[in-house]
């Protein structure tokens, strides 16, 4: 008998980062459209994302904390640090998050 699949890395404990000024749990060892994907699985799995660098529909503005300068990337790429800080998102991911119930861009 084989493991359930899983789209995540494998992981042993969460990190805590911020949303649009909301705190969340994600698995460490994983790209930020993975965590993501954690917190909204069937909407992200259904979003509109090619998972390959390719649509642009992932770009994400972050930073890593106060004095940290702010970067954009892709978060289907980037993989989540401790305290990272989402600052901005796409139409597409922000629809994928709505349960989340998120605020507007920082
Ligand atoms: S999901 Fe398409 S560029 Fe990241």
């Amino acid at each position: 008998m084989t493991a359930p699949s899983t789209p995540f890395r494998p992981f042993t404990r969460l990190l805590r980062i911020t949303i649009l000024g909301r705190e969340f749990e994600v698995p460490e060892d994983n790209p930020v459209l993975r965590c993501f994907q954690y917190l909204a699985p069937e909407e992200v799995s259904y979003g509109s994302f090619c998972w390959n660098e390719e649509c642009q529909n992932c770009r994400v503005t972050f930073d890593l904390g106060d004095e940290r300068p702010t970067r954009e990337a892709l978060s289907c790429k980037l993989m989540v640090q401790e305290s990272m800080r989402i600052k901005a998102v796409t139409p597409e991911i922000r629809y994928c998050l709505r349960t989340l119930q998120l605020k507007k861009d920082e």
